[in-house]
């Protein structure tokens, strides 16, 4: 019998402000503290970790699904808000159905038909999505508790979490306010992979409304449109002259109910945008930037990665409540879920998602927070 694993290894870095004038390891330690967080519907307890830098911005992780419950950043006028969707309660999220924050794999966004194929093997998964597999199957690595390690440094305090998924189964300074996500893999049997982080951001704070008046700009000339099941057709098609050009900062609301065959397939944005690299492929570049006028508040993705999936939470209903007591309504939060293209397992021509044994996968993602004056 052939045994085939895959580990993980999310490495969370809040990097910290500044290099202080002390010894900025001891401070970044000082930062991350640990707290019960609740138990698995299997009994298994897991954990909070804050970590925390110099300017007072703070992420809470827990290791069950890697997930980032709240990220607590300044406004223009230094007021902090948590500015992820989410659950107060571990419950919440066990049951939760809408992948809030967590790591998602082992392959992000769909596989059609929960099929595919590597060499002479053929490979049937969980079906999860109407005919498709989305985020990994019915208990995708959102739903898995992952072993956590204090892995803090001098750029700041930093979560290692890993996870052994079964057979079957830069050069940014540490100034800055910044979540980066470090993933890496590696498998005894050659695999797919393709791991994201789903956090929902409202950069006006969560459960403060719809997002249809934050801006966006999105480095993409084309995206993948996509057939009924939200499965691409493996056309990439030029965003120019459509709702789906973000070439120029566009307010997210503004074109999102237009009366257009995508936009109607997604119910709005749900789309994967094929990132313009430049020539820096497979290097950390911007993706994208949102602003929120209000709060003054900016997030910047940058990423290793060839897609990002932009997802304006059209699934979200308003039932149920999230943290504080918050009803969730449709398109009150947005995803940028850096990836490689849905699918792409079925999509030779689309880049590749094997994992061969020996070979490393690595990517990371950084999120960066600032506030215009
Ligand atoms: C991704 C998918 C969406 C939806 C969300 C989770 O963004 O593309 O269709 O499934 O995850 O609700």
């Amino acid at each position: 019998m052939l045994q085939s694993r895959i580990t993980i290894t999310a490495m969370l870095l809040l990097s910290a402000i500044a290099i202080t004038i002390s010894s900025p390891t001891a401070e970044a330690k000082s930062k991350m503290q640990k707290q019960a967080f609740g138990k698995t519907p299997d009994g298994e307890p897991v954990d909070l970790y804050i970590l925390g830098n110099k300017n007072g911005v703070e992420a809470a992780i827990t290791n069950y699904g890697g997930t980032v419950v709240s990220l607590k950043v300044p406004d223009r006028q230094g007021k902090f808000d948590d500015v992820v969707l989410g659950y107060d309660k571990m419950e919440d999220y066990a049951a939760g159905k809408s992948y809030f924050g967590a790591i998602i794999g082992r392959y992000g966004n769909r596989i059609a038909h929960g099929k595919f194929s590597i060499g002479k093997s053929t490979y049937t998964l969980a079906k999860n999505n109407g005919e498709n597999t989305l985020h990994g199957g019915n208990v995708g690595f959102n739903k898995r508790v992952w072993t956590a390690k204090d892995v803090s440094n001098a750029a700041g305090a930093a979560l290692e979490l890993t996870y052994l998924s079964k057979d079957g189964e830069e050069g940014f300074p540490g100034n800055q306010n910044a979540l980066k996500i470090d993933y890496s893999a590696t498998t005894d049997k050659e695999t797919v992979v393709n791991l994201t982080s789903h956090s929902y951001f409202n950069l006006a704070g969560q459960g403060s409304g719809d997002v249809l008046q934050h801006h966006l700009l999105l480095h993409a000339d084309r995206f993948t449109p996509v057939d009924a099941g939200l499965i691409p057709t493996g056309e990439l098609r030029k965003v120019q002259g459509t709702p789906f050009d973000f070439s120029k900062p566009t307010a997210i609301g503004a074109r999102i109910d237009q009366d257009e065959e995508q936009i109607k397939l997604g119910m709005g944005y749900d789309h994967n945008f094929v990132l313009t690299r430049g020539s820096a492929k497979g290097a950390l570049a911007l993706a994208a930037v949102v602003h929120e006028p209000k709060s003054g508040r900016v997030l910047e993705v940058w990423t290793t990665e060839p897609g990002v999936q932009f997802y304006t939470g059209n699934f979200l209903d308003g039932t149920g409540t999230g943290k504080g007591g918050k009803p969730y309504a449709r398109r009150t939060a947005f995803c940028l879920e850096t990836q490689h293209f849905p699918d792409s397992p079925n999509h030779p021509a689309f880049p590749s998602p094997l994992l061969k044994p020996g070979a490393h996968y690595h990517t990371t993602t950084v999120y960066k927070f600032s506030a215009e004056k």
